[in-house]
Formats: C-alpha cells, sequence, structure tokens
C-alpha cells in the first residue's frame, strides 16, 4: 500500500500512546536485519537470538501429528487440557518443589511470553512499580509499561553479593512496589541464583507484601553441577509467587507457543479471563504434544544441555581471548554476555559496526536494561560451526578496530 506521509501522519496519530512510546524488541530486530543481510546473499552468522538450533523431539512431533490426525484441531477449554495441566502439576511438584491444583492453579499459554503480558495486565495499575534484576530480559519493561506501571532497576551480576542485593532491594522498594520478577537461570547474563540470594528476595517480598514472578524457562539449562531453584518452594512464597515456565528452550518448541503460568487461585482465575477474552486457548494439538514432552523421555533435553555445555566452554575461551572483551563463565541458559567496554564502542555502536563490517549478529547489551551497557549478549544455541566463525569474526573486526 502506498501511502502519502500525510496518511501516515493522520495513521500515527490514530496509535494509543502506551504503544506508539514502546520501542520494538531488540532481540527481534537485530533478527530482521540480520535475516534482510542473508536474503541479499550475505554469509550471516546469526546469533542473537535464543532460539535453540535442535530439533524438537520426535517423540513430541510424532504426538502432535497423531493428534491432527485423530482430528483434534478444535478449541479447548481456556485453561488448557486437563491431560496437560495434570502433567505440568506433576512437574512443579517433583521438580520445582511447588505443588498446585491443576484444576485451578494452572493456566497454559501460547508461550510464556504471553503468560507475562497477561500477568502484567492482571497485575497492574498505572503508577504501581515492578522491580527488575538488571540485566534483564527485554520483554519485562514493556509489559509493565503498557499496563502503566514504572520500572525500577537493582542491579545485579555474578560479583553481587547478598548484602548488596539487600541493600538494592531496600532502596528499590516503595510503597507502590506491587512485582518483582526474577529470572534464573537468567537471560541475558546465565548467572544462576543461590539459594541464598533468592532468600533476600523471599524475605523482602513478604516484608514489603510483593508478587514476585519467577521467570524459570531455562530451568534445565544449568552446568556444571549446580542447582535451579524455584522461589515458589521458600516458606511462605507459594502464596505470592507467580511462576512462568514453558517448553520452548528446555524441549526445543519455541515455534510451537507453549508456554504456563502457575501461582494463587485468585491471580490466575484473573489471567484466566484476560486469556478468554484474547487468545481463548493455546493450540489443540501442540497442548497433546506437550503432553508428550512433559511425559515421555528427557534424554533429548540432556543431550542438549551437554553440547550447549561444550560449546559455552569453546565460545567464552575464544572470546576471553579477544583483547577489549572480557566474559563472565555464564552458569546456565544459552548465552554469553561479554564485555565489550575495552573495544571503545558502546554497545550498539560494537553491534551495528560488526553486523556492517563482518555480518555477525549480536544484540546490544543496553537493550536489557541500565546494567547492559557496555555489553553485547550473544546466543550458543547455534551450531559449533557458526559460532567457531563468529568468534573468528569478531576477533577480525576487534582488530581492525586498533588499525
Ligand atoms: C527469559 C525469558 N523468558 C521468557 C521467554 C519466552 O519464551 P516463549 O514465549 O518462547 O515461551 C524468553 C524467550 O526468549 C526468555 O528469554
Amino acid at each position: 500500500m502506498a501511502l502519502t506521509p500525510q496518511q501516515r501522519d493522520a495513521l500515527c496519530s490514530k496509535v494509543a500512546r502506551r504503544v506508539s512510546g514502546l520501542a520494538g524488541s531488540a532481540t527481534v530486530q537485530v533478527m530482521d536485519k540480520a535475516r534482510r543481510l542473508k536474503a541479499e546473499g550475505r554469509s550471516v552468522v546469526d546469533l542473537s537470538g535464543g532460539d535453540p538450533d535442535f530439533p524438537t523431539a520426535p517423540n513430541v512431533t510424532e504426538a502432535a501429528i497423531e493428534s491432527l490426525n485423530s482430528g483434534f484441531t478444535h478449541y479447548t477449554p481456556s485453561r488448557g487440557i486437563p491431560e496437560l495441566l495434570k502433567a505440568i502439576a506433576k512437574k512443579l511438584a517433583n521438580e520445582n518443589g511447588a505443588v498446585y491444583d491443576p484444576a485451578k492453579e494452572i493456566l497454559v499459554l501460547p508461550g510464556a511470553k504471553q503468560a507475562l503480558f497477561i500477568a502484567a495486565q492482571a497485575l497492574l495499575n498505572p503508577g504501581d512499580e515492578m522491580i527488575l534484576f538488571s540485566p534483564a530480559w527485554v520483554s519485562y519493561e514493556p509489559c509493565a509499561s503498557m499496563a502503566g506501571a514504572t520500572t525500577v532497576y537493582v542491579p545485579m551480576n555474578f560479583d553481587t553479593t547478598a548484602a548488596q542485593l539487600k541493600a538494592g532491594l531496600e532502596a528499590a522498594v516503595s510503597p507502590r512496589t506491587k512485582l518483582a520478577i526474577v529470572n534464573t537461570p537468567n537471560n541475558p547474563t546465565g548467572q544462576v541464583w543461590t539459594r541464598e540470594q533468592l532468600q533476600v528476595l523471599a524475605d523482602a517480598a513478604q516484608a514489603h507484601d510483593f508478587i514476585v514472578l519467577s521467570d524459570e524457562i531455562y530451568e534445565k539449562l544449568i552446568y556444571d553441577g549446580l542447582e535451579h531453584i524455584s522461589i515458589a518452594s521458600y516458606p511462605g512464597m507459594l502464596e505470592r509467587t507467580l511462576l512462568l515456565d514453558g517448553l520452548s528452550k528446555s524441549h526445543a518448541m519455541t515455534g510451537w507457543r507453549m508456554g504456563y503460568i502457575a501461582g494463587p487461585e485468585p491471580l490466575i482465575s484473573e489471567m484466566l479471563k484476560i486469556h478468554q477474552h484474547s487468545s481463548t486457548c493455546a493450540t489443540s494439538f501442540v497442548q497433546e504434544a506437550s503432553v508428550a514432552a512433559l511425559n515421555g523421555p528427557q534424554d533429548y533435553t540432556n543431550t542438549m544441555i551437554d553440547r550447549y555445555k561444550v560449546r559455552r566452554d569453546r565460545l567464552v575461551a575464544d572470546l576471553n581471548a579477544v583483547p577489549g572483551i572480557r566474559c563472565d563463565l555464564p552458569q546456565g541458559a544459552f548465552y554469553a554476555f561479554p564485555n565489550i567496554a575495552g573495544t571503545g564502542l558502546t554497545s550498539m555502536e560494537f553491534t551495528d559496526k560488526l553486523l556492517d563490517a563482518e555480518a555477525v549478529a549480536v544484540t546490544p547489551g543496553d537493550a536489557f536494561g541500565p546494567g547492559g551497557e557496555g555489553y553485547v549478549r550473544l546466543s550458543y544455541a547455534n551450531s559449533d560451526e557458526m559460532l567457531q566463525e563468529g568468534a573468528r569474526r569478531i576477533k577480525r573486526f576487534v582488530d581492525g578496530l586498533s588499525d
């Protein structure tokens, strides 16, 4: 459609302020630019997206095909099919130490991102405050902002002690604090919260009466024998935690769109209303396939974890060999988050110039909040060849900066 500048301006003026003020997702934007370069015929190394390079396990795909062939292609109960709700409840009780009533306290949604959006809509009023630990995943702040709430950041990195975290939280909390989001293992840093750090957050939530949304989407992707702990399992926390999870990362199912949220019935039932009026239900045959994913063998996930660990070690070593770059060893998820400040470039300059000069797509760290400037994020959910080629090109790019 060819629009005149006047028509464009007139249409833009109709867009709601809460949306027109919103920045698009930085990760999606970089992925799109990388796709355009690929379409132009450049050999792009795309390390920007958080999408496993493994296919979905065959038993899951087969379950979806069976479901389709059996004609399971209609609306399901809005909350989710009972078999899936039960499978999720069993998993959360066994692995996350959190016991939920599948009929009342769990909601199945098309992706964990949708669960986050609905939770923010259900909880946050204009003027409310939400606490984020920075750097934090790119979609948390926009979801709060679309609900009219403000985000307050608490710095959190590998060196943050429990005492510093406590002080950061005390400084951030106000009478308007309604919600805090904890994401362990963290996107983008790969940090896994310790029992002590989670206790600090649990204490603050109970002392100041706020809800914790615990995003555990990377819970399976943990290395070096570290343990995933859900804050929902802490005494006094089940009643004030919303546990967000899904199959995108653990089961290489990003395109299937399968996520869920579990929590106290009075909150989940309000979210269910939004879901009924927006998506109705998650896709029918994806729900049946997800039962197979959760109840079937988990060795496929374990194979992916082993591969990710090998890639992590190699990538971090390669990055640390580049002058001006310093990278902590991620403890979980599938991202490296190197500090690139030593190259003299900002996160955005580094990302832009690297994409133009070497066709390597990474995500600028400032997209992850105030704690991300000076960093870029690289996903190692990519083939070994891609990662090695990416590291080679990054070295060549940084070497070229000093010429
Ligand atoms: C921290 C975090 N939470 C939630 C999600 C959403 O996952 P999905 O909507 O694919 O279930 C992502 C995806 O990148 C993520 O990185």
